[in-house]
């Protein structure tokens, strides 16, 4: 449904946008996650027409957004970083303004409307002027005329920042609901965003891809395998005997003594759990059992690792 094929975009001599590929498949939530600066915004624009690359190109539904722009725009949804509202209009005559532009039909123009603030949850300030709107009402008014004409395709430039947990919350499922009947791609800086909400997630830092993945495989690829975190009440060289001993540990090092007390970590193939086993192997020869616990990274240490090592190579994932 979007396709985004060897985007790059140049400001001046600044490459914002490196060599960017990816694709969304239809229905699917794809988080575009960076630090700031990363580029997500610069990508957007240039995928929603409003910017040309300097090379590469988009497609959008079938339609190649620089070639067949007013075919591409009209079926893309674009909620910028700064929602484009007009501060001295209210918000119904700046969505029926946005109606009229988007080319909904002026028969359905109202139901149309009524549907729309109803399912952004901004009925109640229809007659509030655009200027006086609470940075949360702004951005689900700017969510609102991005949905107005039915969009196959959502672009959504950091939806939830600057907003409150409770809006944060509503717009996540406001996003959910949309998802299915959409095709989104929404950008964040914040990690919990994107495990959340999206099946599949971009990486993007300094311009560059640096992984795409589900977010559960993010996590766990990064290592290769899983490890556990073993503390044992026993003497280290017979307790690291046992534990070898057991199916699906693959390497185990002693990380700390103290008195009688040893930790391990212990590496384990792949998909395997071997927490019962290793317990078992433990407790079944009168051992204190002092903890037990899964080292598997966060998404966050991913995101910090993928995004912060000099020499990340862009790395291109299973899809
Ligand atoms: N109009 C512009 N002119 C020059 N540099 C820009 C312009 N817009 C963005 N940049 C630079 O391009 C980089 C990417 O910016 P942006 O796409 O806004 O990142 P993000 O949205 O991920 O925070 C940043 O270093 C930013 O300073
Ligand atoms: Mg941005």
């Amino acid at each position: 449904m979007i396709e985004v094929q060897h985007l790059t975009k140049r400001y001046g001599p600044f490459t914002a946008v490196d060599d960017v590929s990816f694709k969304v498949e239809p229905g699917e939530i794809l988080g575009f996650l960076g630090p700031n600066g990363a580029g997500k915004t610069t990508t957007m624009r240039v995928l929603t027409g409003y910017m040309p690359p300097t090379g590469g190109k988009a497609i959008v539904a079938g339609f190649d957004v620089f070639e067949q722009p007013i075919e591409a725009k009209r079926r893309i949804g674009y909620l910028p970083e700064t929602p484009p509202l007009y501060p001295d209009m209210t918000v119904r005559d700046y969505l029926t303004f946005v109606a009229k532009i988007k080319g909904v039909p002026r028969a359905d123009r109202k139901a149309r409307l009524d549907s729309v603030m109803e399912r952004t949850r901004i009925s109640d300030m229809a007659t509030r002027h655009c200027g006086k709107l609470s940075k949360g009402y702004r951005q689900r008014v700017g969510l609102a005329q991005a949905i107005l004409h039915n969009p196959d395709v959502l672009v959504l430039d950091e939806p939830t920042a600057g907003l409150d947990p409770k809006q944060i919350i509503q717009t996540r499922e406001l996003i959910k609901e949309l998802a299915g009947s959409h095709t989104i791609i929404l950008s964040t800086h914040i990690l919990p965003e994107v495990s959340q909400t999206c099946q599949r997630v971009v990486i993007i830092n300094k311009g560059k891809v640096v992984a795409v993945d589900t977010p559960d495989n993010l996590t766990a690829r990064i290592r290769g395998s899983e490890t556990m975190y073993v503390q044992v009440d026993a003497s280290g060289a017979d307790a690291q005997g046992a534990l070898s001993q057991v199916p699906g540990v693959r390497q185990i090092a002693v990380t700390e003594t103290r008195g009688s007390v040893t930790g391990f970590e212990i590496d384990s193939e792949p998909g395997r759990d071997v927490r019962r086993e290793l317990a078992s192997a433990i407790v079944t020869r009168g051992w204190g059992l002092l903890e037990l616990r899964p080292m598997r990274m966060s998404l966050e240490d991913v995101f910090l690792q993928l995004t912060t090592q000099d020499a990340a190579e862009p790395e291109v994932a299973h899809e």
